[in-house]
């Protein structure tokens, strides 16, 4: 069966082919194309939702065009189409489903809405070395924080949650307040590898509760305020600033992610979303996963942010593991603010 999946949640516009055979342990990526917004947003500094909806009208076809010939396949060999259908920016997602329906309505073919998160959760499965259920996830990008318990595909538990800010969002924010533009994620971890991660003592929000709740508000109100106290200095003292602010959002990810694997007794933890691309974040991970006997996978780093493959993905596994069927129904929506508890049995 073969099945493309489209994500238009955000600022990156993405489609993929996944494969699935039986006799295959699990989905295949057969070919992905992806077209990044981020230059176009950049001149804002921030994600401009009407415009964001406008670009992935004029890319979303030739996207599809250009996955489906590198696969060397007609769109008639699709089998479902699969679309982001929450949560994210109401109009961008209009444009991945009203696609979805048009494009699966001419061919006949049924269609799946997939939840955007469950995509990230599940995306782990695209790597070279995937992981087995039960797992524990640490889901961190631009919206979301929070781990989780998946115990099979369509069984997660919310196990703790950002109280305010994302870890992305701390990224962004922090590299914004030291003008390093946007996504400031990026540009923030590539400068702090010219600093010393303990020049400026940063707040960790929430670390050293029992719970596995974040906090990141406070850190960015720290991050402004070292920004002002330094005034003329910061550009000579920006490397140590922001390996300063990367070593605090890390330490609190990794401290929680052990604390989730202690109390649920799990040994496999699973990192998804773009946050999980940091090279700092994967390395102390690593070696914390080590200490305590635990394995932690990643999907491969442009597996972590935004793409079409983790939607087909998702698609795949939840129809193989028969927790939804996909239907003919084109009569789209969206669901900008869809909890996944409302989409699988969150606890
Ligand atoms: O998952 P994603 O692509 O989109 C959302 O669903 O939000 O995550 C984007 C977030 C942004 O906040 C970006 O700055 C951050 O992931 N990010 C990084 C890195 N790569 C992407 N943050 C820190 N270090 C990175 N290497
Ligand atoms: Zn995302």
């Amino acid at each position: 069966m073969w099945l493309l999946g489209i994500e238009s949640s955000c600022d990156e516009t993405g489609v993929a082919l996944v494969q699935t055979q039986a006799g295959d342990p699990l989905p295949r990526l057969v070919s992905q194309a992806l077209y990044t917004q981020a230059a176009m947003h950049e001149a804002y500094g921030g994600v401009v939702p009407e415009l964001a909806s406008r670009d992935h009208v004029r890319r979303v076809l030739p996207l599809i065009h250009q996955v489906m010939q590198q696969a060397k396949q007609p769109l008639s060999a699709i089998d479902v189409v699969a679309f982001t259908r929450g949560p994210g920016l109401a109009g961008a997602l209009l444009v991945g489903a009203g696609t979805a329906c048009a494009l699966a309505a001419s061919l006949g073919k049924p269609v799946i809405g997939i939840h955007h998160l469950e995509g990230h959760l599940l995306s782990p499965f695209l790597s070279a070395d995937p992981p087995e259920f039960p797992f524990v996830a640490l889901l961190v990008s631009g919206g979301h924080t929070q781990l989780m318990q998946v115990d099979q595909v369509g069984q997660y538990t919310l196990l703790g949650e950002t109280i305010d800010d994302a870890a992305g969002e701390a990224f962004d924010k922090s590299a914004k307040l030291m003008g390093l533009g946007y996504p400031g994620g990026p540009a923030l971890a590539a400068l702090a590898l010219d600093g010393r991660a303990d020049a400026f003592p940063l707040p960790r929000p929430l670390m050293h509760q029992a719970n596995l709740d974040f906090s990141f508000a406070g850190l960015k109100t720290a991050v402004l305020t070292q920004c002002q106290k330094l005034g003329d200095e910061l550009p000579a003292r920006k490397a140590d600033l922001a390996a300063s602010t990367q070593a605090a959002i890390v330490e609190v990810l990794v401290k929680k992610s052990m604390r989730a694997l202690s109390q649920t007794g799990l040994k496999r933890l699973v990192v998804a979303g773009g946050v999980g691309a940091n090279r700092t974040l994967r390395a102390q991970l690593e070696t914390a996963c080590l200490k305590q006997g635990a394995r932690v996978h990643y999907p491969e780093a442009d597996l972590c942010t935004d793409n079409g493959a983790m939607i087909a993905m998702a698609a795949a596994m939840r129809l193989g593991a028969g927790v939804e069927q996909a239907d003919h129904h084109y009569a789209f929506d969206v669901l900008p603010r869809w909890p996944l508890a409302q989409h699988t049995s969150v606890v």
